[in-house]
């Protein structure tokens, strides 16, 4: 259970700081107002200017270290909830997705004995770069502002609970199922072994996504980018 928040003004990337905090042993978040280099998945960059929510989680799972990405874009979806929002999907394996932009991502990093999560939520960004033109904030989808802090607290009292439950008796997959995007799509699977052609078949109880090939194989998939062929 996260009971305690370090907090910086500017950092190169909380994922950074919450592993220099190793140390403690005991589960922490770490948050900023703006980064430097926010880190994404695969080596990308995470826009991070202020008016975002940068968080990394500092956690020493006992198990269902996998599920641990999922947990967090869950956690995202009941905090969106808990503010009266709604249309959000996760668009598999860990992106928050409002009226099907993307409002949130998630990135893991095991380190050591520790899984450091990281979170990025655009809050009160007024516009993304022209390449991040599938990216939304509240405050395009709303027209005001919201409390950054506020929004992190509801996060982490939520995040509590699920962790929890994860760590002592596994998630509820089913319910999440409800918000995943692109079942029965045809997609394809970026990883680093190549790009594989296929559609979303389901999504297995410990997260991995099922992509039925071509020829009609079941392929179980841990990692990778999914990318829709039609929208
Ligand atoms: C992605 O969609 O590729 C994941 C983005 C994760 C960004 C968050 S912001 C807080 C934490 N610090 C980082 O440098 N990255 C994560």
């Amino acid at each position: 259970m996260i009971e305690r928040v370090v907090r910086f003004d500017k950092v190169v990337s909380t994922q950074d700081k919450a592993k220099e905090l190793i140390g403690e042993r005991h589960p922490i978040a770490v948050t900023a107002l703006s980064q430097e280099k926010g880190r994404g998945r695969q080596g990308r960059n995470w826009y991070s200017p202020e008016g975002g929510m940068y968080v990394s989680l500092l956690l020493f799972p006992k198990a269902r270290v996998t599920s641990i990405p999922l947990l967090a874009s869950l956690t995202v979806i009941r905090t969106l909830e808990h503010y009266g929002f709604s249309t959000l999907s996760i668009h598999w394996p860990n992106d928050v997705l409002l009226k099907k932009r993307k409002v949130c991502g998630v990135v893991c990093e095991r380190y050591q004995d520790a899984v450091v999560c990281g979170v990025g939520l655009n809050v009160n960004i007024d516009k993304f770069l022209p390449r991040l033109h599938s990216a939304t904030s509240l405050k395009i989808e709303t027209g005001k502002a919201f409390d950054i802090d506020e929004i992190l607290e509801v996060f982490l009292v939520k995040f509590n609970d699920l962790y929890d439950e994860l760590q002592s008796k596994g998630l509820k997959v089913k319910e999440v199922l409800n918000y995943i995007s692109g079942l029965g799509e045809p997609v394809e699977v970026v990883t680093a072994r190549g790009v594989v052609q296929g559609t979303v078949y389901d999504i297995d109880d410990d997260w991995a996504l099922l992509l039925r090939d071509e020829s009609g194989i079941i392929k179980k998939y841990y990692y990778g980018d999914v990318r829709r062929l039609q929208w």
